[in-house]
């Protein structure tokens, strides 16, 4: 009768996540519906230091997390005995910010006697994109751009086995968010710089500075940023020793078309690579405007699926932990409270 009546109403997963600044918790009802998505960003704590600072993070995950996880039920208008699992992410992280979440997904699920589901946080981005695309169906390939990790996955399968999922290139060096981070750094903007030259780049010149588009070797799906990185720099301090003003719109936009670039080229690869006809964009950098535009031209063009998130689900947020840890419920995999945390963590 039980299972009755939770097959009417649909799984409903309590996805918890804490893997860098933002203290995240939401309540998503049969893997795709999102009944409460609650994110307590640390950004104004962390903007005056330029980055996120780890120990700082981990206190204040522990400071917000339960009132987050509380916010998330209520608004879902869930109590937490009608939660049929906990998913939490496990890594990859800063490892003192993840166990936070952790210890609080095991605590309840232990309390509820309810499953504990560990989810790969880079599985949950690309789970975010079935959110809002519940057709969106394996086979497909996930260009994933956050601010720790930039890779093309070929995903075969959602319910979290190995080798579901194979990434078919990453960075060598820089991750695009961190780039973008960087460069907004050089040019005096804040933290985090993603949506600063998003926004500065609309007012910048198309061709005004140009980049080098750094492609690797022929046919390698791999990526670096850490050359237009560096050519943004040398750009910027040879236009300070010569006096000359610095444009930082035209300096946003050329950078952020070389990348852009490199992405879309990329991606097109990946698509003639694996024959799939869908694409998925996913983690924080997908919620740029640019990159969003650029690819919604590109893959009209040559008759591709798209599916990029709302920006909400782009960044980090819970949804897509408990829209991973959903499928994972459905397989049956879940995990025993001696759970790990972890710093690094393969698809
Ligand atoms: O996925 P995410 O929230 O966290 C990680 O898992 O890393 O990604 C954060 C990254 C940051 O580098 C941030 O600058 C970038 O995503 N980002 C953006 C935009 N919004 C966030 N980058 C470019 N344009 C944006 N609008
Ligand atoms: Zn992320």
């Amino acid at each position: 009768m039980t299972t009755g009546r939770k097959l009417d109403r649909g799984v409903l997963i309590l996805g918890i996540e804490t893997s860098c600044d933002e203290t995240a918790a939401a309540v998503v009802q049969g893997g795709h519906k999102v009944l409460s998505n609650v994110i307590a960003s640390q950004i104004d704590v962390h903007k005056i230091f330029g980055g996120v600072v780890p120990e700082i993070a981990s206190r204040h995950h522990l400071t917000t997390i339960n009132k987050v996880v509380e916010a998330s039920l209520e608004e879902a208008g869930v109590s937490m005995q009608e939660i049929d699992a906990v998913a939490v992410t496990k890594g990859p992280g800063l490892v003192g910010a993840v166990l936070i979440g952790l210890a609080t997904a095991k605590a309840m699920a232990f309390a509820l006697g309810k499953p504990l589901i560990g989810v790969n946080h880079i599985r949950g981005h690309i789970c975010a994109a079935l959110l809002e695309y519940p057709e969106l169906k394996p086979p497909f390939l996930a260009l994933v751009v956050s601010g720790g990790h930039t890779s093309l996955v070929d995903v075969c399968g959602l319910s979290g086995k190995s080798g579901e999922m194979t990434v078919l290139g990453s960075t060598r060096d820089d991750a695009v968010g961190e780039a973008y981070d960087k460069v907004a750094r050089m040019l005096g903007l804040g933290y985090p710089g993603g949506p600063q030259i998003d926004a500065l780049a609309k007012q910048g010149k198309e061709g005004a500075v140009v980049f080098k588009r750094v492609m690797l070797e022929e046919g390698s799906l791999d990526f670096s940023f850490s050359g237009i990185k560096t050519g943004t720099l040398n750009y910027i301090n040879s236009m300070k020793q010569a006096g000359r003003p610095l444009r930082k719109a035209d300096i946003a936009a050329g950078f952020q078309e070389a990348v852009i670039d490199v992405l879309s080229a990329k991606a097109k690869m990946g698509l003639a690579l694996t024959g799939y006809r869908t694409l998925a964009i996913v983690g924080g950098v997908a919620a740029n405007s640019a990159l969003r535009e650029r690819m919604r031209k590109d893959t009209e063009q040559l008759g591709i699926k798209l599916c990029i998130p709302s920006s909400v689900f782009c960044t980090d947020n819970a949804a897509m932990v408990a829209g991973a840890g959903y499928y994972q419920y459905l397989a049956g995999l879940t995990d025993t409270l001696d759970l790990d945390a972890f710093a690094s963590l393969s698809l």
